[in-house]
């Protein structure tokens, strides 16, 4: 998957960790297991702290205190390479730089691969080509990223992040601009990588879309974790109100069978 690189394989997890932007404590202590091949949906209010989670999971912030585990060993004493070998983050926004093509961006996810001995190669290419596929922006190539829809740009970095080809992905808000059937293919996609071996790890606010794809849910609030487990056994009415203050009725959702949250009227 890593052409011969050493990478590790995909063992995730955050031990006691105490989150904080200067002096705001953002998470304290928390602990969290992200099961290895799971396909872990995180779910919780904004502003919550899932976006911060993902960034100390992916060694983008330092925790104050405990620490984040890749394989057995602290993520802080890896190479940086190595890293992002291992830990793909499609952060919730991301600005490209000024003029850049589709294919340029796409390509700077094969930065991890490289070295001075090792450079732009047929493994590189194949692997640009087939993120862009899977995710339909082959034929946005030549078109600069700067004048795309946000449902396009949005595809374009996803593509970036699956051509860093790394056993585990990290996708803050994936679906975010993207329309209903552009949403259901790229969570497909996200299923299919999860069925062929990758750990996937999304922050989603749909939590319809989380029960159906999910194989572990991880409820967040304030900075701590609320409930984690599948979705049929931790998705209920009870937690949905504890979580987001929102009263509903959960029913089987008639296509897939998972939990479908149907919210109650405000009033
Ligand atoms: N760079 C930053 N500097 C200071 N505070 C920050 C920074 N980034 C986020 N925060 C604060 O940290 C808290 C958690 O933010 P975070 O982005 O993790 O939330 P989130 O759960 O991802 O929310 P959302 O669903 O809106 O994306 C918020 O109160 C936010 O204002
Ligand atoms: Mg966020």
């Amino acid at each position: 998957m890593t052409g011969g690189h050493d990478s590790a394989k995909g063992k995730l997890e955050a031990q006691g960790v105490t989150l904080r932007y200067d002096a705001r404590t953002i998470a304290e202590n928390l602990s969290v297991v992200i099961p290895d091949g799971s396909f872990t949906v995180i779910v919780g209010p904004n502003a919550c702290g899932k976006s911060t989670l993902l960034r100390a999971l992916s060694r983008l912030l330092v925790p104050s205190a405990g620490q984040v585990i890749l394989d057995g060993k602290a993520i802080a004493g890896y190479p940086s390479k190595q890293v992002a070998r291992t830990v793909g983050l499609l952060p919730q926004t991301s600005i490209a730089p000024d003029g850049i093509t589709v294919a340029d961006l796409v390509s700077r996810g094969r930065y991890p691969h490289q070295s001075f001995f090792r450079q732009w190669s047929q493994e590189d290419e194949v692997a640009v080509a087939s993120a862009m596929a899977a995710t339909q922006t082959t034929e946005l190539s030549n078109r600069p990223v700067d004048e795309l829809s946000g449902g396009q740009r949005q595809r374009v970095w996803v593509a970036m992040v699956l051509a860093q080809q790394t056993p585990i992905l990290l996708l803050d808000e994936p679906t975010t601009f993207l329309d209903i059937a552009h949403q259901i293919e790229l969570l497909n996609l996200c299923q299919d990588l999860n069925a062929a071996g990758r750990t996937i790890v999304a922050v989603l606010h749909d939590l319809n879309h989380a029960c159906r794809y999910a194989t572990n849910i991880i409820a967040m609030k304030d900075g701590t974790v609320i409930a984690e487990g599948p979705p049929a056994a931790i998705m209920t009415e009870k937690l949905v109100e504890d979580v987001f203050g929102l009263r509903c009725m959960i029913i089987e959702d008639p296509v897939s069978g998972t939990p479908l949250i149907v919210p109650k009227s405000g009033k």
